[in-house]
């Protein structure tokens, strides 16, 4: 099997490099080798590479920046899966594409299915939202994640956040009415990996750990578990805030809660919980630094 591997260097693509391996043969250009902003690029390299299959883990995901840097996070997460879609259906390839909690509209408590209506907050759920409607509506191949608060041992991420700040500061004020799934990013890579095994068939998939929390309660989670690790950490004193307290550029949604059934029984998997997956992540993290 040929695949082609957009997004290598961040937190998903990394995992995806290690776990597609035993499938086949990975093309996976960096943004020096293709820059995915330039559709002639890009349909050039997927016409010369042919793949069996495309995965796109390449997004913009810096989801405050969207609010202002409309013009490239719309290039990168709607017109490119776009793009995708049109060469992968042209060149026979099935596309694996990302998508994010930020495309449900966050009210309520019930968990979202894949059924749920979609009606995005902020700009980047706009074009996240934009990318899956254009790969549905395409007629490609196509198998599309929805996944929530993506951490990893690398990049940008909450968990690595709050082990900086710990290492200076002695109070964090920490949000505690946003509700999702912590999700690594090595579950994401090895589910994608089982999918592509078992033909899992064309559609979209909500993939998220199991059972929900908020953030203060996720940093609570790690702080406890950095101190079995011998992480020495200067926080003293943690508050619980509304997300009111806590103005940013992009609205939130409070509830990011995902049902995921639809994979677990086409895929015949328990998700596991983000619990299991936390101390080998924050052990990973800490042996690198
Ligand atoms: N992070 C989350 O909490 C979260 C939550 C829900 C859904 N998701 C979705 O999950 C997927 C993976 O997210 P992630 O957290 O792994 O992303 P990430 O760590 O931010 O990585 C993004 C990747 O896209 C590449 N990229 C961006 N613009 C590019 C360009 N113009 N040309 C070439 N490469 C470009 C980056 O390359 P460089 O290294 O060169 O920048 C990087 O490899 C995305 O679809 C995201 O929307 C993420």
């Amino acid at each position: 099997m040929k695949i082609l591997l957009l997004g290598k260097s961040g937190q998903v693509g990394f995992e995806l490099k290690r776990a597609l391996s035993p499938l086949g043969q990975i093309a996976a250009p960096n943004r020096q080798e293709l820059d995915l902003s330039d559709s002639d690029a890009v349909s050039d390299f997927v016409n010369k590479t042919k793949p069996n299959v495309i995965v796109n883990a390449a997004a913009w995901t810096n989801v405050d920046a969207a609010e202002t840097e409309k013009e490239l996070a719309y290039k990168l997460n709607a017109e490119l899966p776009r793009l995708l879609a049109n060469c992968a259906k042209a060149v026979g390839s099935k596309l694996v594409h990302y998508s994010s909690d930020y495309v449900y509209p966050g009210t309520g408590t019930q968990a979202w299915s894949e059924e749920s209506e979609t009606n995005p907050l902020n700009y980047y759920g706009m074009t996240k939202h934009d990318g899956d409607q254009t790969i549905v509506d395409s007629g490609s191949d196509y198998l599309i994640f929805r996944t929530s608060w993506v951490y990893s041992a690398r990049r940008n991420n909450f968990m690595k956040t709050m082990l900086r700040l710990a290492e200076s500061k002695k109070e964090l004020s920490i949000i505690n009415d946003q509700v999702g799934s912590p999700t690594t990013a090595r579950l994401i890579a090895q589910t994608t990996v089982l999918a592509l095994r078992s033909n899992l068939q064309a559609g979209v998939y909500n993939l998220a750990a199991k059972g929900h929390i908020s953030w203060y309660q996720f940093a609570k989670a790690i702080f406890n578990q950095v101190e079995v690790l011998n992480f020495n950490s200067s926080i003293e004193r943690m508050n619980a805030i509304p997300t009111e307290d806590y103005p940013t550029p992009a609205k939130r949604p409070l509830n990011s809660r995902m049902n995921t059934s639809k994979l677990e029984s086409a895929l015949d998997i328990t998700l596991p919980s983000w619990k299991d997956e936390l101390s080998d992540t924050l052990e990973e993290y800490l042996e690198r630094k």
